[in-house]
């Protein structure tokens, strides 16, 4: 049995965060290593970073890998909220997780492609009217509206920017990789504010004082029960409730990249236009290929092995995520961005997991990605088909070494009229 490869330090974190999305990917390299490597993390902790679709399927096997208690107590802090359910795990998980999959029926998403669609086509006049748009920026403020209307949060006009703010502050914060970080103590106080805005909201609803629609969320986790027939804490429920619609805002850093793509590969605007199956494609390709979920942790949960190496329990597992989506046996020509790929898609669990992989209900596979697959086909759609923009001289750089990764200039758009 062959030993598993070491990247030597007694704490590798500065060097993850100076390589920031290529950390796995160039390690790999530099070692020899296939699919696995060691490296210490977190104040020295030993980790193994699995990397490719057999990673996959090993970290998304309930038996084997344990997800609770293995994210950084400073991100469940700022970014997820205490409790939230990407901190639960066996019952507990899968009976709240089945809340937040019972939202997304047919009738809830054919909304939301239609609250996207709509708030883009109102927002043309403003945009026609401003001398540059800074996309980034435009698009959490529109997708904040389309996230507190689809969760049936009241959500004031004047509030809007307040609420977009701060929900970019907490998604921001996962730049600390879970280390102390400048802006720790302001994304907390975020989180205050938006948890005890939603807390008030739950608890009006309980009391009948205000009347969200059935089948929104705000209706759903107000009233919702756990199999012991108890309702969520109000506060927990606030938490809950956020984890529908915060990630939905951050939809706004697949939109820029989305844009991006567009501008670097014109021909695309076409395709979206005259291909009815090209904007799903386009979507799929944009979350594959710009960076934005670096890597997952987990654990060991009893000994298990992967590929001939013995791995003891309670081991820190860490899933490779943007490098998976980037290695040439996983997608052909990966550094390519290329949405014809997708023509033929397998629609394995296992290769394309921008937002975790696996199964919606049983693991921790991201709830809300058929929305983002939704949001992107119309926002696409409308920047392709239903407008027409110039793209000035700008920093168009993306910092592959930067986590999260952005756009430097945000994407800025000019000149931007409705198309006749
Ligand atoms: C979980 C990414 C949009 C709700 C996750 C996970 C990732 C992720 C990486 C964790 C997967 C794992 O631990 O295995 C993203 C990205 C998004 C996005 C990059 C788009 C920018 C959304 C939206 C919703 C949502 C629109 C709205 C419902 C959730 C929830 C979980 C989750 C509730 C926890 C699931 C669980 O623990 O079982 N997401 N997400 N996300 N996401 Fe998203």
């Amino acid at each position: 049995m062959s030993t598993i490869k070491k990247h030597k330090g007694l704490d590798n974190t500065l060097k993850v965060m100076k390589e920031g999305y290529l950390y796995t990917t160039n390690q790999r390299r530099r070692l020899g290593a296939e699919n696995i490597f060691e490296t210490r993390v977190l104040g020295g902790k030993r980790a193994l970073v699995i990397s490719g679709k057999k990673a996959a399927e090993l970290f998304y096997d309930n038996d084997k890998t344990e997800r609770s208690g293995t994210l950084p107590k400073r991100l469940v802090n700022t970014l997820f909220g205490k409790g939230a359910i990407h901190t639960t795990t066996g019952k507990k998980h899968i009976d709240r997780k089945a809340l937040f999959m019972s939202l997304m029926t047919e009738g809830n998403l054919k909304h939301l492609r239609e609250l996207t669609r709509n708030h883009w086509y109102m927002n043309t006049h403003r945009m026609e009217q401003m001398d540059q748009i800074n996309i980034y920026r435009e698009s959490i403020i529109l997708l904040t509206k389309v996230g507190t209307k689809w969760a049936g949060v009241q959500a004031p006009e004047e509030k809007i920017e307040e609420i977009a703010t701060d929900m970019d502050i907490m998604i921001d914060s996962f730049r600390g990789l879970g280390t102390a970080f400048k802006g720790y103590k302001e994304s907390v106080a975020a989180r205050r504010r938006v948890e005890d805005w939603l807390e008030d909201q739950i608890i009006q609803t309980r009391k009948g004082k205000i009347f969200p629609p059935e089948g929104t969320a705000l209706y759903e986790f107000a009233h919702w029960e756990d199999y012991k027939g108890n309702p969520m804490d109000s506060r927990l429920c606030a938490i809950d409730l956020m984890n529908t619609f915060r990630p939905l805002i951050a939809i706004n850093r697949f939109v820029s990249f989305g844009l991006l793509a567009m501008h670097e590969h014109p021909i695309s605007k076409e395709k979206i236009n005259n291909d009815p199956d090209y904007a799903y494609m386009f979507s799929q390709e944009v979350r594959r290929f710009y960076p934005f979920v670096p890597f997952l942790p987990g654990k060991a949960k009893t000994d298990i092995q992967f590929e001939g190496h013995d791995i003891e329990k309670d081991t820190m597992l860490v899933l490779d995520i943007y490098g998976t989506m980037h290695r040439d046996d996983v997608f052909e020509n990966a550094d390519e961005f290329h949405p014809e790929r997708f023509l033929d898609w397998d629609g394995s669990p296992f290769d394309l997991i921008p937002q975790g992989g696996g199964d919606y209900y049983t693991n921790h596979r991201c709830a809300g990605e058929w929305m983002t697959i939704i949001i992107m086909e119309e926002t696409m759609k409308y920047f392709a088909g239903k407008i027409t923009y110039d793209v000035p001289e700008q920093d168009l750089t993306v910092d592959l070494n930067s986590i999260p990764g952005y756009i430097k200039s945000g994407f800025i758009i000019e000149n931007v009229a409705e198309k006749v």
